[in-house]
């Protein structure tokens, strides 16, 4: 069987008119890169994580989650390969936007700051520093574009698109999502400093999560302890990749590969991941 679409990261099957299948490869990329080396099972960490925080949000709204078994797939997904890194969705019609939750001062948006720039429409208080926790989250929707550079937009624009009513709940659902979620990280020693959420309407018309969620693919997950305000702090899973990236570049250039022990270190800091959010090891 052949995926109807391939990520950077996961696969996407066409499994029936009302299912997909999506399975989480241990492809890893850097600076928008897919790396020809992978982290080996970087994608069941990812996959676990995402069911986990799924299973959490239940009650704040319905997912696109069918299944997490195995046994419940098409034939084709019945090898140990795809174990616990491959779930059964209800296929969606996706909103093209991405919603973004923000807890703190970071990337683009802090970029746009210091700049004395708005962002999404919202222009902060001077005498704030990098990273620091914002009054109270907020949302920056940006519109999916093909060309994987999407494209920030405020709140007035995503009202225009989707009309008040969507907004609302949106905006409502996303802030209760990134409230409980950051706060039971917080809690397990992990500041969740973004998240990106994605949505789409079921068959009945209803409004369902989709995608992944609070993986550290779609957030920002800063180590509490290493956390100070006025800094940069460190993505735990990325940073060691990214950093020997840059410090092996070439005329510019990114190195094609990296050393086998980056990439086992990169895995057992996902791995840590799992282990202090959900409390299990992966098989
Ligand atoms: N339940 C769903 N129904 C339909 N599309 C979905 C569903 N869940 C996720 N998607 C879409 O599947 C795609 C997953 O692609 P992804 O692995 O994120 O690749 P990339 O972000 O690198 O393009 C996204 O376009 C996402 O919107
Ligand atoms: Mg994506």
């Amino acid at each position: 069987m052949k995926p109807r679409y391939s990520g950077k990261v996961r696969e996407i099957y066409d499994v029936s008119p009302e299912e997909l299948v999506i399975v989480t490869t241990d492809r890893i990329s850097a600076f928008d890169h897919i790396l020809p080396q992978t982290v080996p099972g970087k994608g069941i960490v990812l996959n676990q994580l995402s069911s986990f925080w799924f299973r959490r949000t239940q009650s704040i709204v319905p997912n696109h989650i069918l299944s997490e078994r195995l046994e419940d797939m098409p034939a084709f997904f019945q090898q140990e390969s795809f174990r616990d890194r491959t779930v059964l969705v209800r296929k969606l019609q996706m909103l093209p936007f991405e919603f973004v939750v923000r807890g703190y001062l970071f990337g683009s948006m802090w970029e746009a700051y210091r700049q004395g720039l708005p962002f999404c429409g919202y222009q902060l208080p001077p005498g704030y520093q990098q990273a620091e926790k914002l009054d109270a989250p907020l949302l920056t929707p940006a519109i999916k574009k093909e060309t994987g550079h999407d494209e920030y937009i405020d709140m007035a624009t995503l009202e225009d698109r989707l009309g008040s009513t969507l907004t609302h709940q949106v905006t409502d659902i996303c802030f209760q999502l990134y409230n409980t979620c950051a706060e039971y990280a917080l809690s397990k020693g992990i500041l969740i400093a973004d998240a990106k959420f994605e949505f789409g309407m079921d068959q009945n018309g209803t409004l369902t999560l989709a995608d992944e969620l609070f993986t550290p693919d779609a957030s920002r997950f800063w180590d509490l302890q290493a956390y100070a305000v006025g800094t940069f702090p460190k993505s735990l899973d990325k940073q060691l990749l990214r950093d020997w990236l840059q410090a092996h570049k070439e005329n510019g250039q990114l190195p094609d590969r990296v050393p086998e022990e980056i990439l086992q270190v990169t895995g057992e800091r996902y791995q840590r991941y799992l282990q202090q959010l959900v409390g299990v090891q992966i098989p």
